[in-house]
């Protein structure tokens, strides 16, 4: 088995670090192929994307990828976020599982990963106008409304479906197609919500919630806003996955450029997305299983500073490995 290894920016070789360590100790003989990816990519060759890399990421049995982001590079003409966008549409992984937990709280939020307003068409006209397009064919909503329902079979068998479809023309056909798809779904309860409702519940009443089915820029708000009330953005990890093909998996939060470089960063959300690897990506549920056990223990044992303690990003791998 081969998986991928896309370390990152700024904290993300310091929390991938601590992955890669677990998922050696948890499955002896994987093999790990590291491969240039955002910044340092940008830097090496100009892309953050390179041919290399995305043929490695395609042959890979799954992506495991840090955060990418970087300052200094924010007013260049290429931007490590193209890159990530580029792989998600790549491997078509256009749905992003990004799961909330703690205490009555157990959520999931079914991202749509590869449609919307991220990848219209955007531009400054010669005035000075900037634009960007969202915009939805019937068969991205169908499909990814399809996994939102069977992932709430397993689940408590409710779905949200949140859009903005009292102005939006896309969020009516989401609404539409979502209705059509629940029809051959009679054992899942649907309802629809509003977005701006959807981020004031989700901070009022969150445990109401079981599947959130929504599109991109709704579900990268969302998801941030979930990881807060269940603990914070350093615990949450997520799953993005295709028909087929190797799942990615990175966590929710992005690069954390004001704590890089101290050892502090916590590696929760990144163990998170490795167990989610085990499971999705190599069908490994007993080891992720494990995983995730193991990463309780350790937070309770050696919480890290941005849950109050005092542990590295080293001494949670450490409790997580002695745990294991
Ligand atoms: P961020 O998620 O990087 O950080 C937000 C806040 O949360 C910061 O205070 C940060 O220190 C804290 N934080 C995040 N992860 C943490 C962790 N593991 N442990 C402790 N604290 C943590 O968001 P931002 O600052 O808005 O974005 C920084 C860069 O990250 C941007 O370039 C953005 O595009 C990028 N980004 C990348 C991804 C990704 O690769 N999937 C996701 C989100 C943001
Ligand atoms: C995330 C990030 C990305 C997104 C950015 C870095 C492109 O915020 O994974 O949540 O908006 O999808
Ligand atoms: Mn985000």
């Amino acid at each position: 088995m081969i998986v991928v290894v896309l370390p990152g920016d700024c904290i993300g070789p310091e929390i991938t670090a601590e992955a890669t360590r677990v998922l050696l100790a948890l499955v002896p003989g994987l093999e790990l192929d590291e491969r240039p990816f955002g910044a340092a990519a940008i830097r090496a060759g100009g892309n953050p994307l390179p041919a290399a890399t995305l043929e490695a990421c395609r042959g890979a049995d799954a992506v495991l990828k840090g955060p990418i982001g970087d300052p200094a590079l924010d007013a260049a003409g290429v931007r490590p976020e193209q890159g990530l966008l580029r792989l998600r549409s790549a491997l078509d992984v256009y749905a992003n599982l990004r799961p909330a937990r703690r205490g009555e709280i157990d959520l999931l939020i079914v991202r749509e990963l590869v449609g919307g307003l991220y990848f219209g068409a955007k531009g400054v006209r010669a005035d000075g106008t900037a634009f960007d397009t969202c915009e939805y064919h019937p068969a991205q909503v169908e499909r990814i409304a399809r996994r939102a329902f069977e992932l709430a079979r397993r689940r408590r068998g409710r779905v949200t479906s949140v859009d903005k479809a009292n102005v939006l023309e896309t969020s009516r056909l989401w609404r539409r197609v979502v209705g059509e798809v629940a029809a051959g779904y009679p054992d899942i309860a649907l309802d629809h919500m509003l977005v701006d409702n959807c981020a004031m519940q989700l901070v009022q009443a969150p445990a109401r919630f079981d599947v959130i089915l929504t599109e991109n820029m709704f579900g990268d708000i969302l998801s941030d806003e979930a990881s807060a009330v269940t603990g914070g953005l350093g615990l949450a990890g997520s799953a993005s996955l295709g028909d087929a093909g190797p799942g990615l998996f990175e966590p929710v939060h992005g690069s954390a450029p004001d704590i890089a470089g101290r050892g502090i960063a916590n590696p929760a959300g990144m163990l998170r997305s490795a167990a989610l690897l085990l499971e999705h990506g190599l069908g490994l549920g007993e080891q992720a299983r494990r995983l995730d056990s193991a990463l309780d223990r350790a937070l309770a044992a050696a919480p890290p500073v941005d849950q109050g303690g005092s542990a590295t990003t080293r001494e949670v791998g450490d409790a997580v490995l002695a745990a294991l």
